[in-house]
């Protein structure tokens, strides 16, 4: 058996935006690691380098320092060209805008990354068709994404991130424009494709109700990681929410963790990875 590099390996990486005295470091040497079949909350307050930290994950933006590993392939050491083409294989990305295409159906929208890819066409109906069945979809393919409600347009969006089977889906806060019944809606999609695709999921919220939907929620403090926990071991959204509230009142980070994992998070990636 091929030994299988992980998902996703972010290791020692600094952001910093601007010079001198107004330079703010977003991202303070974070360093953690995303198995296969991962689904993970990244948590904390506005401003706490949250979408900063998943944009380096997708190749969006350059790190100062530090690596970002997908698949085994490290994402600061490509060019553009190679970046958007690893990007376009390998990582799927939901916003909280959707970004749909609004002149394409629901299943054009889908198709797109394999179309990029030079699919087939007959296998790129079969797939999309796929795809949509599973999303709750089938009944929708045609509609444009005008026609369509908030939760089925982030549904799409999630749909065409899926379609090339991405070592991760990385989503920045997906239910951040959704009223509460379609956001659950999208967390037990998220949650499904999870548990039954073994999908790897990166996904950034400040709810509480939301990250509980992950296997383990991972909270971010100007610009450091400070505490990790297991969903499992808490009992509830307003257990999770204390949590949170800890750690945006400054504590969390000498907070126990949950389990030998959690470790992992706060050692650089060179003690613990074997990629
Ligand atoms: N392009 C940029 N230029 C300058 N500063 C930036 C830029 N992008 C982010 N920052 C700063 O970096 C820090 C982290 O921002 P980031 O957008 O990652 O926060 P966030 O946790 O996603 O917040 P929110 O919950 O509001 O989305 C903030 O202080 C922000 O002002
Ligand atoms: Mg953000």
């Amino acid at each position: 058996m091929p030994v299988m590099s992980k998902p996703l390996v972010v290791d020692n990486v600094v952001k910093r935006f601007g010079r001198g005295d107004g330079q703010v470091v977003a991202l303070d040497r974070i360093c953690f690691e995303v198995d296969h079949g991962d689904f993970v909350a990244v948590m904390g307050a506005s401003g706490s380098g949250k979408s900063t930290l998943l944009h380096l994950m997708a190749g969006l933006t350059q790190a100062d320092g530090g690596h970002v590993l997908v698949n085994g392939q490290d994402l600061t050491a490509m060019n553009d060209k190679r970046l958007t083409l690893f990007r376009r294989e390998h990582i799927g990305l939901v916003f909280q805008q959707f970004n749909l295409i609004p002149t394409l159906s629901a299943a054009e929208n889908v198709a797109l990354p394999l179309r990029f890819a030079g699919v087939a066409e007959k296998t790129i109906q079969e797939r999309v068709a796929t795809m949509l069945g599973k999303l709750g979809l089938g009944s929708r393919a045609k509609h444009r994404p005008d026609a369509l409600s908030g939760g089925e347009q982030q549904r799409v969006a999630i749909g065409r991130a899926l379609i090339t089977n991405p070592a991760v889906v990385l989503a920045d806060e997906p239910t951040g424009n959704l009223d509460s019944a379609n956001s659950d809606a999208i967390c037990r999609v998220l949650r499904e494709l999870n548990e039954t695709d073994n999908v790897t999921i990166v996904m950034v919220t400040h709810e509480p109700s939301v990250g509980m939907y992950a296997r383990r929620a991972v909270f971010i403090r100007d610009g450091q990681l400070c505490r990790t926990v297991d969903t499992t071991d808490v009992a509830d959204a307003a257990a999770l929410g204390v949590m949170y509230q800890e750690v945006l009142s400054g504590g969390g980070s000498a907070a126990p963790t949950h389990d030998a994992r959690d470790d992992e998070v706060d050692r650089p990636v060179s003690e613990t990875a074997d990629v």
